[in-house]
């Protein structure tokens, strides 16, 4: 058990700052949804994808991120919902913080304690909600200073999808140019506008929340070198997402739902195709994708998008989703409402 609460008031005020054992913080960050998707990067060191995509930040499922540094150990350390990190998710943090720690010239460890309220790894953006917090935490515990383009620049590294969590609301990921160095500063997400008439709910059913088989990274991977329509929903995204900022902008719910169940179908069928084939979808899924289709033909606007795993995301105005979310109940285990929620932020004061 690694959990560490922040020092108290008194006690880091007695030490100067700048002093690395008495810097700690604390951040929040919430999931999002993409509504035009991220799939297919075009370096895998420095997260760059191919595409721009864009999202909508939730108000459920927060992830809590405490970062304490530690000047006597040998090496960072991590615990999820109050159990040990090991293997890959260490090796994530850790080469995480190394960025962290080269950046400030540090090199002093840290303890990492991170609460998750949505189940890891079952394509609910458990990554960009943890990633983002890190990264909020993290620049403030090594007293980094950036600006919400370099906060969403350094989550991007973490978890490409956290680089849109940094923002509140609607964000838009610019993909950017080139590779290297320009690669890397080309790439940050951004708030995109949204007319408060859009008043857009996002109800989740959550058909398995079991960790996935295929990791979104090996995923995309296959997808991008094996898959033959991978070149053609690349193409056909970037039109989506021009179409998406306008209907944003313009309020239009519709075109808002029916442009991000295309990219989404889209993507699966990128992955459908993939040599071999990876497939997240499940029975459960295609059966609240008929609820949200009758839905639809009684009149109710409800539109689906699926990430990497069987779940169902399914956008509808504020006032229809107790009825959407009545629709698609039993075909789900759970059912949760999220709104347009916070970007990521340092809780009591950052340090
Ligand atoms: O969680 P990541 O950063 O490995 O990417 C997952 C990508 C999708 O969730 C499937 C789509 C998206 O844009 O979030």
């Amino acid at each position: 058990m690694l959990s560490d609460t922040p020092a108290p008031a008194s006690a880091s005020a007695a030490r100067p700052l700048t002093a690395p054992a008495a810097r700690g913080a604390s951040a929040v960050a919430h999931p999002n949804i993409a509504l035009i998707k991220y799939w297919g990067k075009r370096d895998e060191q420095l997260m760059l994808p191919v595409t721009d995509s864009l999202s909508m930040t939730l108000d459920v499922f927060p992830t809590t991120t405490h970062v304490r540094l530690d000047q006597d150990a040998a090496e960072d350390r991590a615990a999820l919902n109050g159990e040990e990190a090991t293997g890959e998710t260490l090796r994530r943090i850790t080469a995480f913080l190394d960025l962290v720690r080269a950046r400030a010239g540090s090199s002093v460890r840290a303890v990492v304690d991170t609460r998750n309220t949505v189940p890891t790894g079952a394509g609910l953006a458990s990554s960009a909600s943890g990633f983002a917090a890190l990264a909020t935490a993290a620049a403030a515990a090594y007293g980094l200073r950036l600006d919400a383009a370099g906060l969403s620049r350094l989550a991007r590294r973490g978890s490409g999808s956290a680089s849109r969590s940094v923002f509140s609301s609607f964000a838009l990921w610019h993909a950017g140019t080139g590779t290297g160095e320009e690669g890397d500063t080309s790439s940050y997400a951004e708030p995109v506008p949204a007319a408060d008439s859009l008043d857009a709910a996002l109800v989740i059913a959550v058909v398995n929340a079991g960790e996935k088989a295929v990791s979104s990274r090996q995923a995309m991977r296959r997808t991008v070198e094996t898959s033959p329509l991978y070149g053609p929903w690349a193409a056909s995204s970037r039109d989506d997402l021009a179409d998406m900022r306008s209907a944003l902008v313009r309020g239009d719910l519709k075109a808002v739902g029916e442009i991000a169940e295309r990219n989404a179908l889209g993507m699966h069928a990128t992955m459908l195709a993939a040599r071999p084939a990876v497939r997240y979808l499940s029975p459960a899924t295609v059966t609240v994708l008929d609820r949200v289709l009758k839905l639809r033909q009684d009149g109710v606007l409800a539109y689906a998008t699926m990430d990497a795993g069987p779940n169902v995301k399914v956008l509808c105005r504020r006032a229809d989703a107790a009825d959407v979310a009545d629709a698609v109940r039993d075909a789900a285990g759970t059912v949760v409402t999220a709104r347009p929620g916070p970007g990521a932020r340092l809780l009591d004061g950052g340090v």
